[in-house]
């Protein structure tokens, strides 16, 4: 080019025709050489990550660098300038494309390229791409995901153009993390490179391979989901200290159970919208959990109150292990000599009991019966209301026996 007034009047656009004539050709001179087109990103934003449809979207600015052997001047001879801008479309431009994409390049028009005296031509662009990506939301929330960007061009095969890397790799992570300053969901990892070649068919196609891993920011998560959850649950898990025989049990673990569905309807939206991730299993299984002990809480309440009404004869075998159960916890209250000697079979007194002992007619204690000397008939029936309270009290034992193992 002829730079003669580049530095007095500018540059005068028909010294620039004959490259814009030849814009649409490659820019070398020997056709045998192909095209070193190097190119770096920058991440700038993760503007949404798609679990259902599988797709990232992202910003990024690309640039480029490549030679464009038809454009060089002497800058001695201008003023010594040794680059100007121009509009990229009077260029010749790489037709470098991300493979993973699904959306159309959205580049703004009328963007502008540096060209220096040697023809060294370095091209920036933003791009808004969608790329499809492997999404696994098991871990979720605290899930990382591995993202390919594929740089690669669209038609030239590696006899035409090569791809190299512009700047590093680390370097590219530094400049966008420092660049998502954003407190979004998102975080940027790391990126790794590789470039393998891509064979379709005969062609091969030299590409430029980024694995982008982002992290997800599980505080939003862990506080709204997990917090309440295991606080439900805990409660849940207490309630077991309320006494069986009260009859507030049930009650009280219905209503969490209520609270803990609500929860669940109110923080579906947080949820991922399709998959199933591993906290959605244990929220089924914390249900299933408060669903078991309330039906626990129903089965004891049951229990308690059948075998204070109408005691049903015991089975042998039961009675003989909780008579041996009996014997064996006395032992071990005898053997700790700190504590107190505990209730025994007899002194055993529960608040729910003492209504159903009185329903069932076992008023007088045998001693008042001794003392009024009641005739034998009367003796007969005090015994056998003994022995039903000895029953009674048997069977409430191995209730409470069997909440807690079922605890
Ligand atoms: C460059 O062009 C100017 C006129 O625009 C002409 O005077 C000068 O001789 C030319 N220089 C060269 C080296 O061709
Ligand atoms: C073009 O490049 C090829 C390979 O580098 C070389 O063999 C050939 O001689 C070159 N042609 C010319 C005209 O320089
Ligand atoms: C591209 O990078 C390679 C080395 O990484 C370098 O040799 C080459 O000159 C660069 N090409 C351009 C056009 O910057
Ligand atoms: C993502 O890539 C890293 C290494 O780059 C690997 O350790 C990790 O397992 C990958 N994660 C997934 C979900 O593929």
């Amino acid at each position: 080019m002829n730079c003669t007034g580049f530095d007095s009047q500018g540059v005068k656009s028909t010294v620039f025709a004959s490259v814009i004539v030849r814009k649409d050709f490659r820019p070398v001179l020997n056709y045998s050489v192909p095209t070193q087109v190097n190119l770096s990103f920058t991440v700038s934003s993760i503007l949404d990550v798609d679990e259902q449809l599988q797709l990232l979207t992202s910003f990024l600015w690309l640039d480029m660098v490549w030679d464009n052997a038809f454009i060089s001047w002497n800058p001695e001879e201008c003023g010594g300038i040794q680059r100007i801008s121009m509009i990229a479309q009077n260029l010749w431009l790489p037709d470098i494309f991300i493979i993973e994409s699904v959306d159309v390049d959205q580049t703004p028009t009328g963007l502008t390229a540096y060209v220096s005296n040697k023809g060294h031509i370095k091209y920036k662009k933003p791009m808004r791409v969608t790329t499809v990506c492997n999404l696994d939301i098991y871990c979720f929330p605290f899930d990382q995901q591995n993202c390919t960007l594929t740089f690669r061009s669209f038609l030239y095969t590696v006899d035409d153009m090569l791809l190299g890397m512009e700047k590093e790799v680390r370097e590219t992570v530094d400049t966008s993390r420092n660049l998502i300053e954003t407190q979004g969901e998102r975080e940027l990892l790391g990126i790794n490179k590789a470039t393998p070649k891509m064979a379709v068919g005969s062609s091969l196609y030299d590409q430029i391979m980024f694995r982008v891993t982002i992290k997800r920011r599980p505080g939003l998560y862990v506080i709204n989901l997990l917090v309440p959850s295991g606080f439900l649950i805990v409660i849940d898990a207490l309630s077991f200290l309320l006494p069986a025989e009260s009859g507030n049990r049930a009650p009280f673990k219905m209503t969490l159970l209520l609270g803990y569905t609500v929860f669940l309807l109110m923080m579906n939206d947080l949820l991922p919208a399709s998959g199933i991730p591993l906290i959605s299993v244990y929220f089924a299984l914390c249900l299933t959990l408060m669903v078991t002990s309330l039906l626990e809480s129903v089965f004891l309440t049951y229990l308690l109150h059948m075998v204070t009404t109408q005691p049903p004869p015991m089975p042998s075998w039961l009675h003989s292990l909780m008579l041996r159960y009996i014997r064996a916890t006395e032992y071990c209250k005898k053997r700790s000599p700190k504590e107190k000697k505990g209730p025994g079979l007899n002194s055993i007194h529960l608040p729910g009991q003492k209504d159903s002992l009185e329903m069932a007619g076992w008023e007088p204690g045998p001693s008042k019966v001794e003392l009024n000397g009641d005739p034998p008939s009367t003796w007969a029936e005090s015994e056998h209301q003994i022995q039903k309270h000895k029953t009674i009290d048997l069977w409430v034992k191995f209730s409470l026996v069997l909440d807690t193992l079922l605890f």
